[in-house]
């Protein structure tokens, strides 16, 4: 029986992220760091040496045109993401491409289009969604344990300060909460809604939403969107980036509630508290391999042609235009309310 060859991988950009997929690729038997590539050849140097790759590139077209990469590490930001997705589409590489996929929907289905035409692979990374964690919330919910559904509040912030230049407040280099965060807390409320009406996910039917607009950069700093769902569910998505409060997802059954500590890195617990009192039940979360171990061992996985990650809350294309839908029209309910308290 011939051997399976692991995954080469490359990594388009050095920043952040990118060293916590660089260490994860390193800890999967599926899977090999390649190449790395970065707008300066030595910073590429630096990053490939520390975390073993075979090549270092000093641009993310020399990257693409190694024939010996079969998939490629998106950790750009998000406003250059759609471009280098169709790069690496056009030298017919499969590409994980980083939260948010694009800053819109219509980027994310130009991306979808040309995937399909050139027959490769792509997925966003949403880690939290490959963890186990995850997949146990959609199956409590799914056991009506807690019975019917009928609200939702998931809750990413924490605070960046006052960093007009960052990647994550500049305008131009993607900044905001809905973007960086709100991306988590919407797919959250969808996987959950979808869950309890026995589907994968669910599109929210009603949206409004409010939130502080930095008068000078121009970009969402701490903001809730409130939305309906089918079943008559209510939920909540708030995303802040100069506000510490708690990450964490609740959902309320008319039976009872689930409480997620740490929904997004999975390194919490979840509960599971019945209205009628009574000792809760604790599910402690497997906190012994990387989210991104998961996360590239499902899309190899897929790559290989298994179904996605064996995991059912996994994100899907579909699911990943539905949030592309969801953060669009949260993005322009803020900027309405802002316009309309200046009037
Ligand atoms: N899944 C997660 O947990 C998670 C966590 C954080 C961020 N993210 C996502 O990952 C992406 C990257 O975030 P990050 O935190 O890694 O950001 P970062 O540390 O600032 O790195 C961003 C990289 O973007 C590249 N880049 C290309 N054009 C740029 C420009 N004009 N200005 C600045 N940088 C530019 C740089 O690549 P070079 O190396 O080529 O210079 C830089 O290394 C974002 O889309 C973000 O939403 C995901």
């Amino acid at each position: 029986m011939s051997e399976v060859k692991p995954v080469k991988w490359g990594i388009l950009a050095c920043g952040g992220i990118a060293k916590a997929f660089a260490k994860a690729v390193n800890q999967t038997e599926c899977s090999v760091l390649h190449a790395v590539a970065a707008r300066d050849a030595d910073r590429a140097q630096a990053f490939g040496a520390e975390y073993g790759a075979t090549r270092a590139y000093g641009s993310y077209e020399a990257l693409l045109a190694d024939p010996e990469v079969d998939a490629v590490y998106i950790a750009t930001l998000h406003p250059f993401h759609l471009e280098w997705m169709l790069h690496a589409f056009q030298a017919g590489k499969h590409v994980l491409c980083e939260k948010p996929i694009t800053m819109n929907l219509r980027e994310a289905k130009r991306a979808q289009s040309m995937a399909k035409d050139k027959r490769c692979l792509l997925r966003e990374a949403f880690m939290y969604r490959h963890h186990p964690q995850t997949q146990k919330v959609a199956d409590v919910v799914k056991s009506g344990v807690i019975g019917r559904v009928r609200m939702i509040e998931a809750n990413f912030c924490y605070n960046s300060g006052v960093n007009p230049e960052s990647r994550l407040q500049a305008k131009e280099l993607g900044g905001g909460a809905i973007l960086d965060v709100g991306c988590y807390s919407m797919s959250f409320c969808r996987l959950v809604a979808g869950r309890d009406q026995d589907r994968l996910f669910s599109e929210p039917l009603e949206l409004k939403a409010v939130g502080y607009l930095d008068p000078q950069l121009k970009t969402d700093m701490w903001t809730t969107a409130v939305m309906r769902f089918e079943g008559d569910i209510v939920a909540k998505a708030t995303a802040g980036l100069r506000v510490n409060a708690d990450k964490v997802g609740v959902v309320y059954g008319d039976k009872g509630r689930i409480i997620v500590k740490d929904p997004w890195h999975c390194q919490g617990e979840i509960r599971v508290e019945l209205d009628g009192g009574g000792e809760p039940e604790v599910f402690a979360a497997d906190t012994s391999r990387s989210l991104f171990v998961y996360e590239i061992e499902s899309f190899v996985g897929e790559m290989r042609g298994q179904p996605i990650g064996g995991s059912e809350v996994a994100m899907r294309y579909d699911d990943t235009l539905g949030n592309m839908k969801a953060l669009d029209w949260w993005r322009s309910e803020i900027a309405l309310s802002y316009e309309a308290d200046r009037v």
